[in-house]
């Protein structure tokens, strides 16, 4: 059975526990070998790959972002939904809550961005978080009650360390409302490869200079650890809702928009 759908887990979510029948995989892409989990969940196949390597050692900027994408561009991967802890810039968006994040904001610096290397490509970005995915994944939120916002924009910094107060105020004057250090360029490479993406974001915490105490790893792990239960039931019920047979502007990200001809007469 091809598998069409894929979890990225990022910090705090390192365990396929709901699929059925995992076996490992070891796949060679250009980039690097990658190992990840296929499991069966409701009769489809699902793979799981955490962002941060099975070891969960990989820092962000240092995650081989190109691999994980190519690997599952290599299974056949259609739907990617990926997890991030995040902080928040943004009041209305408080501990535990999700985001469906929907625009970013990139401030990484040395990062391996892209798959293109020949020739002249210029991708859209106008939507590069998948809206059908983020749909269902609001659909689904709903259903289980789960605070879920639409929408909101996300800052991805270079990391590994956490931002300044000052950074902070900057990024919320440019309309962040959240931070992380992974997504770009994920949802990048995601677009490049035709593949849908969507990123559900945990706020862990509100960022520095906003909350009043110092901030650690630690305390982000721990409420995602917390709040994990929920973020795999946001994420499975998502999955039994994506329709089996799906088509979406996001497969054919690469064509370029034809351009309609103007009228003769
Ligand atoms: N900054 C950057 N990344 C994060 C944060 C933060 O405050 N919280 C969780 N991931």
């Amino acid at each position: 059975m091809a598998v069409t759908i894929a979890v990225i887990g990022g910090t705090g979510v390192y365990d396929p526990e709901i699929l059925s029948d995992l076996r490992e995989e070891q796949l060679s892409t250009p980039y690097g070998q990658v190992q990840l989990k296929i499991g069966s969940y409701q009769g489809r196949e699902v793979a799981f790959m955490t962002r941060h390597g099975a070891d969960h050692s990989v820092p962000p900027h240092l995650v081989n972002y190109r691999a994980n994408i190519a690997a599952l561009r290599q299974l056949g991967v259609k739907s990617i939904f990926a997890t991030a802890a995040v902080g928040s810039l943004n009041m209305d968006f408080a501990p535990r809550h999700f985001v469906l994040v929907d625009q970013f904001l990139d401030f990484t610096k040395g990062r391996p961005s892209t798959f293109v290397e020949q020739g002249v490509v210029h991708l859209d970005m106008t939507e590069p978080y998948c809206p059908e995915l983020r749909q269902v994944l609001l659909r689904a939120a709903r259903e289980l009650e789960l605070p879920c916002h639409p929408a909101g924009t996300y800052v991805c910094t270079e990391g590994p360390r956490f931002e300044t107060p000052a950074e902070i105020k900057m990024f919320k004057m440019l309309g962040g409302d959240l931070v992380g250090m992974t997504s770009v360029p994920e949802v990048v490479l995601a677009r490049e490869a035709e593949i849908c993406y969507a990123t559900v974001a945990m706020v862990t915490n509100y960022a520095a200079g906003i909350s009043s105490s110092k901030l650690s790893h630690q305390e982000v792990v721990e409420i995602m650890t917390d709040n994990g239960a929920n973020l795999r039931r946001l994420l499975m019920r998502a999955i039994s809702l994506l329709p089996p047979e799906r088509d979406c502007a996001c497969h054919h990200a690469l064509a370029e928009p034809v351009a309609v001809p103007e009228k003769n007469n």
